[in-house]
């Protein structure tokens, strides 16, 4: 049994920064996005983190459904406060692939990628997503965020997917998997990397993430097939890149969705 433990999270992390936290750990939740977003709402003075042990409504990209089946994966999401507008996000959601990937190595997890444009994957599959949600500024510049990770840790079955798919422990079996530990890793993981994105920007991150990059020298399509070439990383704005008999065309989060060319 791997059961979820408020103060064991809380142990795993550093002293000042689970000072910093208010941390909810729930048996049950419609979606752990849903509820930093309840908590945000009623004026949470602290970074607000929410794990659960299963939701009932777990949100995937795209209007999707996010499997959440009890005590078997990790699902987290976290509130993080930025100044500066909403221009100031640009890249976020490729920082904190990186984040939860350099987390994930920490941890002792060999060959984490990263698909364009914030899954993470394993070359057995994906092991995971990251859902970025915004809440309008409700003073002037000051953007709320809030980073829902989903990973799959223990779980050895899943009707109804419909890719590839792998989780912590069916790739590495020799590692007595906790998803309070996982959970300390990867809050940490993503605070130290969202106070280097707060002070200088992407631009830092665009090598850790581009060593990681799934598609780096695949043959992709993109925009339904309008583009069509092969894959050569990011540019300094987080944009992907896919190189053709024209040149380097630029892909925009959010514009489309790429594919590997079968
Ligand atoms: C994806 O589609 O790849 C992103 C999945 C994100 C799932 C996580 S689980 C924790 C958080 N709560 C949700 O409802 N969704 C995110």
């Amino acid at each position: 049994m791997d059961l979820l433990d408020q103060d064991a999270v809380l142990q795993s992390l550093a002293t000042p920064l689970s000072e910093r936290l208010s941390l909810t750990v729930l048996d049950e939740v419609d979606s752990t996005n849903a509820e930093v977003l309840r908590q945000i709402a009623a004026g949470a003075k602290n970074i607000p983190i929410v794990i659960a042990d299963c939701q009932t409504a777990g949100r995937g990209r795209r209007g999707r459904v996010w499997q959440s089946p009890r005590g078997e994966n990790l699902y987290l999401s976290m509130g993080l406060t930025f100044h500066g507008g909403f221009g100031v996000l640009d890249g976020l959601s490729l920082v904190l692939g990186v984040a939860v990937a350099n987390a994930l190595e920490q941890l002792g997890v060999p060959a984490v990628r990263l698909k364009w444009h914030n899954d993470i994957f394993l070359p057995s599959g994906k092991l995971g997503g990251i859902l970025v949600e915004l809440q309008g500024e409700l003073e002037e510049g000051v953007v709320q965020v809030i980073a829902g990770i989903g990973l799959n840790v223990h779980m050895s079955r899943a009707e109804g997917v419909d890719q590839p798919w792998s989780s912590l422990a069916m790739a590495c079996p020799e590692i007595e998997w906790s998803r309070n530990q996982i959970a300390a890793a990867i809050v940490e993981a993503i605070l130290d990397a969202v106070a280097a994105f707060s002070d200088v920007g992407f631009r830092y991150f665009r090598e850790p993430w581009q060593k990681r990059d799934l598609f780096m020298g695949e043959s992709l399509r993109a925009r339904g097939g309008e583009i069509e070439g092969v894959g050569c990383g990011i540019d300094d704005q987080g944009n992907y890149q896919i190189r053709t008999a024209e040149g380097v065309v630029p892909v925009r989060a959010g514009e489309i969705s790429l594919r590997v060319v079968p």
